[in-house]
């Protein structure tokens, strides 16, 4: 009965109440401050010049550290991820010694691409067109007829390969060979993300959306939250858009928003809304039994998971209180979003498009935390879509609806650039870090 819960709930109040500023060794609470980023415009050309597209792939997409895929898709040798990102696509290959290497997709002889994108197992990979045959280390096994080639076989008889590395359930490479370590680049998202356990969480969805705007459109569209009052009206009634912190890092960049909580700019409602009645019972709670104040439910969902969690499966001892149920939005430079939470993630990988600086590939993962002892759920299947295809849910369907309008209207002469206010500070941030790449007198940063 929720009478026993609510006393026990002031018992777990006084006793283990976690303060996010001091939480052990997990994930920072406190307030970065706020970087001066000025109030200039941020030029609209960025986002439809073909100049610009190429200066990106140059400084940019050829230097940072990318996000491949996970890694509990590749766990058997020979298992592989193959995914593009703009016009290069890459076999990601688990080896026989447990680990992983990246290779262009390529084959050396006429540029066949030597798999589709997805994934899938091989003991070697063979070209579809005249044979030549590599191995899991990208070396090259078998050219038919060699000795009709006077040149020999390529150099080193090999793929190049790229570097690529694991890190909390997830596979990442970089096209560039001299790519700064791993843990310099994500300095210092790994004490930030990591106590969320992602390895524990298994894949929920798995879709690529083909959207008609460019790539920054969307990382810009999810690096801020004062669109909400604008296009998901419904939520005003789930979260707080109005109390939320910014922190912005050296490249990365998150903010924290306050779920389960009704917004400022609506009245307090006498029920309780669907939506948070939802991350109630998604918790464990009776909301029938429910007796408290709807200003009172967040505090309440909090300490209600943090005294039942161990005995539903789920550690949760690495998060703070505010972290059971809020939204810890980050963005890992250049194009990964992630809504962080206790029991789930939501991800965006916002990926350019080859040729068309007004396209982009919106990949969406979701994965759900698998309590202690239960069963690992079958993987689930890949889709990929055009936009307006096929419904992404509702708040997802709310923010790509104005993309490729937006799109079309950054191409006008009436509109020099973006007119960035203080609750989209990490847009600014975000195209600053843009700036010191493109800008860069040492492209190779
Ligand atoms: S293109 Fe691959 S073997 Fe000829
Ligand atoms: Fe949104």
């Amino acid at each position: 009965m929720w009478d026993t819960a609510r006393m026990d709930v002031k018992r777990v109040v006084d006793v283990i109440r976690v303060d996010p500023a001091t939480c052990g060794n997990g994930t920072p609470a406190e307030r970065a401050p706020d970087p001066d980023l000025g109030t200039a415009l941020i030029p609209a050309e960025r986002y439809y010049a073909p100049e610009f597209m190429k200066l990106e792939w140059e400084r940019v997409w050829t230097k940072v550290w990318l996000l491949g895929g996970r890694s509990d898709d590749i766990t058997a040798p020979g298992d592989y991820i193959c995914t593009e990102i703009g016009k290069e696509s890459v076999l990601i290959v688990r080896q026989h010694d447990g680990s992983v290497r990246c290779f262009p997709n390529v084959c050396l002889h006429r540029g066949n691409r030597l798999r589709p994108e997805g994934l899938g197992n091989a003991e070697q990979f063979r070209c579809m067109y005249h044979h030549w045959t590599y191995g899991l280390d990208g070396t090259l096994d078998r050219i038919p007829d060699l000795c009709t080639f006077a040149q020999g076989g390529p150099p080193k008889m090999a793929l190049p390969s790229f570097p690529c590395t694991e890190w909390n359930g997830f596979v990442w490479y970089s096209l560039n060979p001299d790519v700064e370590p791993f843990d310099d680049y994500i300095s210092p998202l790994k004490q930030h993300l990591e106590p969320y356990h992602p390895e524990r969480m298994a894949w929920k969805r798995d879709v690529t959306v083909e959207w008609d705007c460019n790539w920054k459109a969307s990382v810009d569209a999810f690096n801020e939250s004062y669109h909400v009052q604008g296009i998901h009206p419904q939520l005003l009634w789930y979260l707080d858009d109005t109390n939320i912190q910014i922190d912005c890092y050296e490249r990365h960049n998150r903010y924290l928003i306050p779920f389960a909580s009704i917004s400022p700019r609506v009245a307090m409602p006498s029920q309780i809304p669907p939506g948070i009645a939802e991350i109630m019972t998604h918790a464990g709670m009776d909301i029938a039994d429910y007796e408290g104040r709807i200003g009172d439910i967040r505090r309440d969902v909090q300490v209600f998971k943090r005294q039942h969690g161990q005995a539903q499966g789920k550690d949760y001892s690495e998060l703070n209180d505010d972290q059971l149920t809020d939204d810890y939005h980050y963005m890992i430079f250049p194009n990964v979003s992630l809504n962080m939470h206790a029991d789930d993630i939501m991800m965006f990988r916002q990926r350019p498009h080859a040729t068309d600086p007004n396209k982009m590939l919106y990949d969406v993962w979701v994965f759900e935390l698998v309590p202690e002892g239960a069963e690992w759920p079958k993987r689930v299947r890949h889709q990929r879509f055009r936009h307006g295809d096929k419904s992404i849910g509702l708040v997802l369907d709310q923010d790509a609806y104005n993309l490729p309008t937006v799109q079309l209207g950054m191409r006008s002469d009436s509109f020099p650039g973006l007119w960035i206010g203080e609750q989209e500070l990490r847009i600014r941030h975000f195209h600053k870090v843009l700036d010191d790449y493109i800008n860069a007198p040492d492209a190779s940063l």
